[in-house]
């Protein structure tokens, strides 16, 4: 083969996959996110159930679930990827123009996280409504700013 055929080909394979490389990058980097704020809010959920009286008490249970959401909580964020603002996702383009902003909600989320997980192991049960408000609070905020409604 033609040396300059040979250059042409290689430098054709080269140029294509990255585009498509950063198309699956992007689908996975959303699916990773969504994936990680589903399990989420599935021990979430069982807090809540749990604080709402839906679900009976059981205090090693629930810094069981407060330990399982603050380390589910550290997973979302790298997925938030330049490139996957466009896709199956509900993230506002916000995101990556308002970078702190949304670094501070993320911050919120583990500071709030770690009182409602010293709260509920030290079984003080009048803080512990009131610390699972204070962290729920933090989930709607960085919704109502940057999660589309559906
Ligand atoms: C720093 C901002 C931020 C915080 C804090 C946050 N979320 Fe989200 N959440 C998002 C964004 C952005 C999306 C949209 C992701 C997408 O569609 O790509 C999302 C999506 C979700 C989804 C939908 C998942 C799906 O795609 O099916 C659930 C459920 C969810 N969050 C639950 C929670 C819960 C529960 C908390 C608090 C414990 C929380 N989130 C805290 C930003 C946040």
């Amino acid at each position: 083969m033609n040396r300059r055929i040979v250059f042409v080909l290689l430098g054709l394979l080269m140029a294509i996959p990255p585009a498509q490389a950063q198309l699956r990058d992007a689908e996975s980097a959303i699916k990773h996110r969504r994936a990680a704020f589903t399990l989420m809010s599935t021990y979430f959920g069982r807090i809540t159930a749990m604080i709402k009286g839906d679900r009976p008490f059981d205090r090693p249970e629930l810094i069981r679930n407060i330990e399982l959401v603050q380390f589910v909580a550290r997973l979302p964020w790298e997925a938030f990827a330049p490139g996957s603002e466009v896709g199956n996702t509900r993230a506002e383009v916000d995101i990556w123009l308002e970078e702190e902003r949304f670094k501070a909600y993320q911050q919120d989320l583990h500071k709030e996280l770690k009182i409602f997980l010293q709260v509920a192991q030290a079984g003080d049960m009048p803080a512990l409504a009131q610390a699972f408000e204070d962290t729920r609070h933090v989930c709607g905020s960085c919704h109502k700013v940057f999660r589309k409604d559906e």
